[in-house]
C-alpha cells in the first residue's frame, strides 16, 4: 500500500532512497526504513512516525551504493520501530508492501522449527520463511519461488541478500512494484513518482513475476522461466509533481478541474459527437451496466447510474467492490461490468474485475493510471486524463470519472436516437461553456471560506440530496470526513425523516444540494422539514428563484448547465469547503492520517 524504492548503482544509495520516500509520502503512511550495504555487513535504521524521524539519524554521505527503503502502512502490527520494515532474518533483509494472509500458519510452523520473532507483522513471516528455505536450497531464486507456492496473498518484494552485495532480489503479486531503468544503475519502486527525477524508464512487473537486478542488468522470471519484457517511458515529466504555487496538491488538482474537463471530452466531443462514435466501443448491445469500484470512484458510479439510465436509457447498478467480490454477482451475459479506479490498482476493484471476467462478462475500466494492473485487465479501457494526482483525497479525478460516465450515456443517448438535434446542440454550448463556469465558481473563495469557518466548530455535520444531488452529497461528505476529520452524514433527503432527522438539534449544519429541476420541490422540502428543527442550512444550488426568507442560512449558486455535466459544477463549492475547513482545523490536508493513495490491500 505504501512505498517501496530500491537502488543498485554508482551513486550514494542513502540519498536516491530518501528522496525516493519522501516522493512516496504523498501515498500515506506511518514508519520509515531503510537497509544498505555497508562494507560486507547489511545497515537498518528504521523509525516510527514521519520519515523526519528516520533522516534525524542518518548519515547521508555514508559510502554505499545498493539499498532498499520503505515507508508502512501498517497492517498487521501497530505502527511502532519493532514492526517497521526493513525486516531482518538470517542472510535475507527485505521491504514489503501487502499482506501475507497465511502468517499465521506460516509463524506458527516457524517457531516450532525454532524461529523467534521480533515484530507482529505478516513481513517478518515471509523473510523468516526465506531463510528457512535457503537452508535446503542455496539458490535465492529457487528460495523465491519456493516461498511464492507457500505464501498467500498480495506483495511487492524487495529483498537484499548478505552474500550478494551488489544486487537487490525482487518478487511480486497483487501489489505493485516496477523496476526503474537506467544507465550503470537501476531502480525499483512501488509507484512512478519515487523515481521520476532519475529515469524516465521503466519496466512493469506482472503478477508472479519475480526476478534480480544489478547495476547493469535486470533479469526478470514468471513460472521458472527467464521472460522478456519492454521498456516503457513515462508520460509525464518530474515537474508536474510540483504544487505550483498552491499551498496543497488538494487545491492545485481542485483547480485543474477546468482544464482535465477539456482533456477528458476532447477526443470524443469537438463541433459534433462524431468522436463519440468513433473513439468509444458500441455498448447499445448491453441491456444492464454494472460499476464496481471503492470510496470516490463509487460515488462517481452513483453520479454515472443517473445519468445511464435517464440518457442511456439502460438500467445501471452500482457496487462497492469489497463487498460485490464476495457476493453472489447475479451477472447476466447481456450485462456490462464497468471498473472504476484513479489508481487502477485497488485491491479489491481488481478482484471484482477478475471475477466478473470469470464469469464471462465484457468488462470496461474507467482508470486514471495508464498500463495499471486494472487497465491491462479489463477488456476495454477509456481513460481518464485527470494525470498524476498526488493528494490522498481525490477531486480532478473522481470528476474526470464522472465527465466519461456523463460521455457515456451521451453515447447511448445518440446511438439510441434517444436525443433531438435541438437538444445535442445544448449539449455541445454545456461543454463549451463548462470549463469557464468552473473557473467562476473556483474564484468563489471566500464564500467557501466563509461556510467553512461556520462549520469547522461542529462535530457533525449532514449533506442531503436526491438522485444526483444525493450521489453528490456522498462525496462532499467522504471529502469533508477524509481531510478534516469531521464527521458527516450524506441522506437521501427523503429518508431523514425515517430516523435521522432525530438527530437534527438547534444549529446542525446540514449541507442542501438541490440542482435537479425534476425532483427539487420534494428535495425543498425536506430542507424546510430541517429548517423548522433548527438546522442551519447551507443551501447549494443552481435555482437563482427565491425561496422564503428564513429558509436557509447561506445560499451558494452553482450556474446552470446541461443536466448530464452539472454534477462537474457542484462538486467544486463540496471539494472547496471540505479544503477550506481542514484548512481552519490545521490537519495535513495532502495526506490525512490512517489513509493512503492507492489500497492495495483488501
Ligand atoms: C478518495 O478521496 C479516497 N481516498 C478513496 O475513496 C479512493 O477513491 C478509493 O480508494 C478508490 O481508489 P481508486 O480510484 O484508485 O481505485
Ligand atoms: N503487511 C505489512 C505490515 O503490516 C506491510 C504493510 C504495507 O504495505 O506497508 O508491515
Amino acid at each position: 500500500m505504501c512505498g517501496i524504492v530500491g537502488y543498485v548503482g554508482k551513486n550514494n544509495c542513502v540519498r536516491v532512497l530518501i528522496d525516493g520516500l519522501e516522493k512516496l509520502e504523498y501515498r500515506g503512511y506511518d514508519s520509515a526504513g531503510i537497509a544498505y550495504f555497508n562494507d560486507d555487513k547489511i545497515n537498518i535504521l528504521k523509525e516510527s512516525g514521519k520519515l523526519e524521524n528516520l533522516k534525524k539519524g542518518l548519515d547521508l554521505s555514508v559510502d554505499s551504493n545498493i539499498g532498499i527503503g520503505h515507508t508502512r502502512w501498517a497492517t498487521h502490527g501497530k505502527a511502532k520501530k519493532e514492526n517497521s520494515h526493513p525486516h531482518q532474518v538470517g542472510k535475507f533483509t527485505i521491504v514489503h508492501n501487502g499482506i501475507i494472509e497465511n502468517y499465521v500458519d506460516i509463524k506458527k510452523d516457524l517457531e516450532k522449527k525454532g524461529y523467534v520473532f521480533n515484530s507482529d507483522t505478516d513481513t517478518e513471516v515471509l523473510c523468516a520463511l526465506l531463510d528457512y528455505l535457503y537452508k535446503s536450497d542455496k539458490n535465492v531464486l529457487n528460495v523465491i519461488i519456493k516461498a511464492s507456492k507457500i505464501v498467500k496473498g498480495s506483495y511487492a518484494v524487495g529483498i537484499l541478500f548478505n552474500d550478494e552485495k551488489d544486487k537487490i532480489y525482487v518478487m511480486k503479486n497483487k501489489s505493485p512494484l516496477i523496476i526503474g531503468v537506467g544507465k550503470d544503475e537501476n531502480f525499483i519502486a512501488s509507484d512512478v513518482p519515487a523515481i521520476l527525477d532519475k529515469t524516465d524508464n521503466y519496466i512493469s512487473l506482472e503478477d508472479g513475476d519475480y526476478g534480480v537486478i544489478a547495476k547493469d542488468e535486470i533479469k526478470i522470471y514468471n513460472n521458472k522461466k527467464l521472460r522478456n519484457y519492454d521498456v516503457e517511458k513515462f508520460e509525464f515529466g518530474a515537474d508536474l509533481i510540483d504544487k505550483k504555487g498552491y499551498s496543497h496538491y488538494m487545491l492545485k488538482e481542485i483547480h485543474e478541474q477546468p482544464d482535465v474537463f477539456k482533456k477528458t471530452v476532447k477526443d470524443y466531443v469537438n463541433n459534433d459527437l462524431d468522436g463519440l462514435i468513433k473513439n468509444m466501443p458500441d455498448f447499445t448491445k448491453y441491456n444492464k451496466i454494472r460499476i464496481v469500484a471503492c470510496g470516490s470512484a463509487t460515488h462517481a458510479a452513483l453520479v454515472g447510474k443517473q445519468m445511464l439510465e435517464e440518457y442511456g436509457n439502460v438500467k445501471t447498478d452500482v457496487e462497492t467492490a469489497s463487498e460485490f467480490r464476495y457476493s453472489k454477482p447475479f451477472l447476466s451475459k447481456d450485462e456490462l461490468v464497468i471498473v472504476i479506479s484513479q489508481s487502477g490498482e485497488t485491491a479489491d476493484t481488481l478482484e471484482a474485475l477478475k471475477l466478473a471476467k470469470e464469469n464471462g462478462n465484457d468488462t470496461l475500466g474507467i482508470i486514471n493510471a495508464k498500463g495499471s494492473s486494472i487497465a491491462r485487465s479489463a477488456d476495454m479501457v477509456l481513460y481518464t486524463k485527470a494525470g498524476k494526482e498526488i493528494a490522498v483525497a481525490t477531486t480532478k479525478a473522481y470528476s474526470a470519472q464522472v465527465a466519461m460516465l456523463s460521455l457515456i450515456a451521451l453515447n447511448l443517448s445518440y446511438k439510441k436516437d434517444l436525443i433531438s438535434s435541438d437538444e445535442i446542440k445544448k449539449i455541445l454550448a454545456s461543454i463549451r461553456t463548462l470549463p469557464s463556469q468552473m473557473q467562476e465558481l473556483l474564484n468563489n473563495k471566500d464564500k467557501y471560506k466563509e461556510i467553512a469557518e461556520k462549520l469547522a466548530s461542529h462535530n457533525d455535520i449532514f449533506f442531503i440530496g436526491r438522485k444526483v444531488d444525493y450521489a453528490l452529497a456522498q462525496e462532499g461528505s467522504l471529502k469533508l470526513k477524509e481531510i478534516s476529520y469531521t464527521h458527516s452524514e450524506a441522506y437521501a433527503a427523503g429518508e431523514l425523516k425515517h430516523g435521522t432527522i432525530s438527530l437534527i438539534e438547534p444549529g446542525t449544519p446540514v449541507i442542501s444540494i438541490v440542482t435537479d429541476d425534476y425532483i427539487a420541490p420534494k428535495t425543498i422540502s425536506n430542507m424546510i422539514e430541517v429548517k423548522s428543527r433548527g438546522a442551519e442550512v447551507i443551501y447549494i444550488t443552481n435555482k437563482t428563484d427565491d425561496l422564503k426568507d428564513g429558509l436557509y442560512d447561506e445560499r451558494l449558486i452553482i450556474p446552470r448547465t446541461h443536466k448530464l455535466f452539472s454534477p462537474l459544477l457542484t462538486i467544486i463549492p463540496l471539494q472547496m469547503i471540505a479544503y477550506e475547513v481542514a484548512k481552519i482545523k490545521g490537519c495535513d490536508i495532502d495526506k490525512p492520517k490512517n489513509l493512503a493513495k492507492s489500497v492495495t490491500v483488501e
